[in-house]
């Protein structure tokens, strides 16, 4: 798991001629629970996963990045004195932005070659921009030795994604990616931006976290999820409150007359208060809290399908089928309209789950979904050359 810190190695070697300063790696995330509910000011659980991206950085003389993918043809050159958004276009966006951000929080970017592998799969819904943006980060910071506390970066991250390459996401990505520990899942009150480590070792209990890849690919950019947010913004509006973090209670979404605008509301209150269950059973002292935790997840499905109305088909199909194989409970996880559903099952229950989800896929002739392990892991790091 996590791609191979050698092998990126091996990979800027033979771009930039010469030996990398160091490898660093950011992973992606998956979310246990809170979904759209971040930039609402509201409570989310990610977890940061084994799978990331990983840069291989030197120091160069100049004012220049020059960066480099395993997955994708090419160079990309990057100015660092003639950056602005909307200069820079494709997968290099995201490191340019994360200079350009670091630099209008008034660091001293310094010149840098970088190249990039990675083993998520990209456009699946588990962070993989937030990923690219968090390692960039973290290896230009180290190189241009320059101290900047994780908090301070994963705001710098996402202004890169949200000013610079024009996706208006929230604060949980990039937080869980630079903040995330092994065995826990992190608690974030995107309001009050307070962080708690919450327990989070199913493996320990006998029970086993799947992330199952839907290969139907979401793209954040496209309209859907900024109109979601517009949504919530005008409903908060309407209910005089400064974000659907401050409704009381779900009863107060009753008094929203339009019925899309109420429906939305609903399911950003009642998926808090998911949260807030979830890491009330996670910190509880019984044995099992597993199966209820994967029906806290069916249930935060249905919200997403029904209220908020960003699920596709693919994970309407793969949700019922990993239930009715017996896992305790699966959500779409993300932004939405594509992407991957996260399961929670017993460990022996893992195989007839993949089986059931693959043969419904096979069943209606769609690509065959991806299973990734999904374990609670460490967050961004230097790693060894190795
Ligand atoms: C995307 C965004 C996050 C969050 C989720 C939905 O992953 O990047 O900030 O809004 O969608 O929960």
């Amino acid at each position: 798991m996590s791609p191979s810190p050698g092998a990126v190695g091996e990979l800027f070697r033979a771009r930039f001629g010469g030996a990398a300063d160091g490898v660093w790696l950011a992973p992606g995330r998956a979310n246990l629970m809170g979904e759209h509910t971040d930039y609402n000011e509201g409570f989310v659980l990610p977890f940061a996963l084994g799978q990331g991206i990983v840069a291989a950085a030197a120091r160069r003389a100049g004012r220049r990045l020059v960066l480099c993918s395993a997955q994708e043809p090419g160079l990309a050159e990057v100015d660092l004195d003639g950056l602005a958004p909307g200069r820079v276009a494709g997968w290099a966006a995201y490191p340019a932005g994360v200079a350009w951000a670091l630099a209008a929080a008034g660091y001293q970017v310094p010149g840098a070659c970088l190249a990039i592998d990675s083993d998520l799969p990209a456009g699946a819904g588990l962070s993989s921009s937030a990923a690219l943006e968090c390692v960039t980060a973290l290896a230009l910071t180290e190189l241009g030795g320059l101290s900047v506390d994780r908090r301070a970066l994963a705001a710098i991250a996402r202004r890169a994604e949200n000013e610079f390459a024009g996706v208006p996401s929230g604060i949980m990505d990039q937080s869980a990616s630079l903040l995330g520990r092994r065995g826990h899942a992190l608690l974030l009150d995107c309001r009050s931006l307070e962080t708690a480590q919450v327990p989070f070792d199913p493996a320990a209990s006998g029970s086993c976290p799947l992330v199952i890849n839907t290969r139907a690919r979401h793209e954040l950019a496209a309209g859907e999820y900024g109109q979601r947010r517009a949504e919530c913004e005008r409903a908060a509006r309407l209910l005089g409150v400064p974000s659907l973090r401050y409704l009381p209670g779900v009863g107060d979404v009753d008094r929203l007359a339009d019925p899309v605008l109420r429906r939305r509301a609903r399911h950003v209150v009642t998926d808090d208060q998911r949260v807030l269950d979830v890491v009330a059973l996670l910190r509880s002292a019984d044995e099992d809290v597993y199966p209820e935790i994967g029906r806290l997840l069916t249930r935060a499905h249905v919200s997403l399908r029904d209220d908020f109305e960003v699920s596709w088909p693919e994970a309407d199909v793969a949700v019922d089928a990993a239930v009715d194989a017996g896992a305790f409970g699966a959500r779409m996880i993300g932004g939405g309209f594509g992407g991957s559903v996260l399961a929670l099952a017993r460990s022996e229950a893992a195989g007839p789950v993949r089986a059931a989800v693959a043969e419904a896929f096979a069943r209606r002739s769609w690509t065959a979904p991806e299973f990734l392990d999904a374990t609670p892991s460490a967050s961004a790091r230097r790693v060894a050359l190795g």
